[in-house]
């Protein structure tokens, strides 16, 4: 067994550096045996110096700059755990790379944005990048499309990627109550950031997304080919209306490939409230992926918080310790393909429409005329009487069509007079 240790040196000592500290002190003797050589944190840089941090730091050096800790001879592995898709980081990530250095990351816009580039020089030096952590947290998702389904042709790869917009939704569906609200209450309770953009305009989720896509397809990721949408639309009325029907609602990434056809989207869906998704609440996360030969999987737990991603951070570090060193997107830089992701326009699906109307005679004639003309045929269909002020809302649920052909029909009937405001379209995730 060799003992020569297998150097370390860590940028970022948040919640989730911190994290990965602990672990590799606690864990330092099953961690050393399961590699076969000990870790050793060299070095470290953080925002401030002095902090107390519940971890005892005082046994490594702190690195002065970014650049110091990518240019340190001592070190095997870089791990960068200080987020953000832009300057220092990535010219930090870039340099370490160039040095040799093999990068552990929890930065999934790094690499959504830059990953192909980043994934180029990383081969060029014979070392990779690891990032189990950026995708859903502690639920190895990385290993399972590039290890696990190896001999399998993944067509689909879907979930639940964002626990915050999950949490949000799961309690506007418990308590009845309107998103503002609730997204109050849950940065109040520390399960939403001040500034909730990333998470629930689904932008954290569609970095997670493209990663799956780059992984399970063998494409280069691309983030500026995914439309995105948030959760920011979804009143406390689809929720039940929702329910009503035997929905939940939830924001949904995917990626599927029908032979030369890749389409990816990231937005709101109903799922059927008794299948595997409809059944993950709260701040989980969840990764299903359909493979020819295995079927389908599905892998659920946290994804965010210091244990769960921490957990992945290590597993990341101990692969690459032992010699287990993977392509980034599972397959070498020269066989990534560019992918001309195609919208929805190819996917039938059941869609759900809520349009607030005018309460007067003819106009759900009108309105069905519009899906008539669209051949679209509707599975169910929900209004509750009217409001004071002499409008309506109506709820359609078409049978399975053309999204595209839906979606056109829609845009129809948002046209006539009587049709109040912008319909609210969601798609069934699995029909
Ligand atoms: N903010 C993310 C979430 C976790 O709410 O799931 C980190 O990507």
């Amino acid at each position: 067994m060799s003992q020569s240790p297998f150097r370390i040196g860590i940028a970022g000592l948040g919640t989730v550096g911190v994290g990965v500290v602990k672990i590799l002190q606690q864990r330092h003797d099953l961690i050393t045996k399961r590699v076969g050589r000990p870790i050793e944190i060299v070095s470290v840089i953080a925002g401030n110096k002095n902090k107390d941090r519940g971890v005892d730091i005082s046994g490594y050096d702190w690195a002065e700059t970014l650049e110091d800790l990518a240019n340190d001879d001592r070190l095997d592995a870089v791990i960068e755990l200080v987020g953000g898709a832009a300057g220092d980081i990535k010219t930090m990530v870039e340099r370490a790379l160039d040095n040799g250095k093999h990068v552990v990351t929890a930065n999934k816009a790094l690499l959504a944005h830059h990953g192909y580039d980043l994934a180029r020089r990383a081969e060029a030096k014979n070392v990779t990048i690891a990032y189990e952590a950026a995708i859903a947290g502690g639920i190895p998702i990385v290993k399972n499309l590039r290890e696990g389904l190896a001999a399998n042709d993944v067509s689909k790869v879907y979930g639940i990627l964002n626990g915050t917009c999950n949490y949000i939704l799961t309690e506007m569906r418990e308590t009845g109550g309107d998103f503002n609200d609730i997204l109050k209450e849950a940065q109040e309770k520390g399960y939403a950031e001040a500034d909730p953009t990333f998470d629930v305009d689904g932008i954290d989720a569609a970095h997670k997304l493209v990663l799956l896509g780059a992984l399970a397809f063998g494409v280069k990721p691309d983030f500026e080919g995914l439309e995105i949408e948030g959760i920011r639309k979804i009143t406390a009325k689809d929720i039940k209306f929702a329910q009503e029907l035997g929905y939940k609602i939830k924001l949904i990434g995917m990626a599927q490939s029908t032979g030369e056809n890749k389409m990816q989207s990231m937005a709101p869906c109903l799922v059927d409230e008794n299948s595997p998704l409809g059944n993950v609440e709260g701040v989980f996360n969840a990764v299903m992926t359909h493979g020819d030969f295995v079927d389908d999987t599905i892998m659920i737990g946290r994804g965010a918080g210091e244990g769960p991603t921490a957990s992945s951070v290590v597993a990341d570090i101990i692969d690459i310790a032992r010699g287990d060193i993977r392509p980034v997107f599972g397959v070498p830089v020269s066989e990534l393909e560019e992918c001309q992701w195609k919208g929805l326009e190819s996917l039938t699906c059941k869609t759900y429409i809520h349009l607030k109307v005018e309460d007067k005679p003819g106009v759900i004639a009108d309105i069905t005329t519009c899906l008539k003309e669209a051949e679209v045929s509707i599975d169910s269909f929900i209004q509750h009487g009217h409001e004071d002020d002499g409008t309506a809302s109506l709820v359609i649920m078409t049978q399975k069509a053309p999204f595209s052909v839906t979606h056109k029909a829609v845009g129809a009937v948002e046209q006539l007079a009587c049709v109040l405001d912008n319909p609210t379209l969601l798609r069934v995730e699995n029909t």
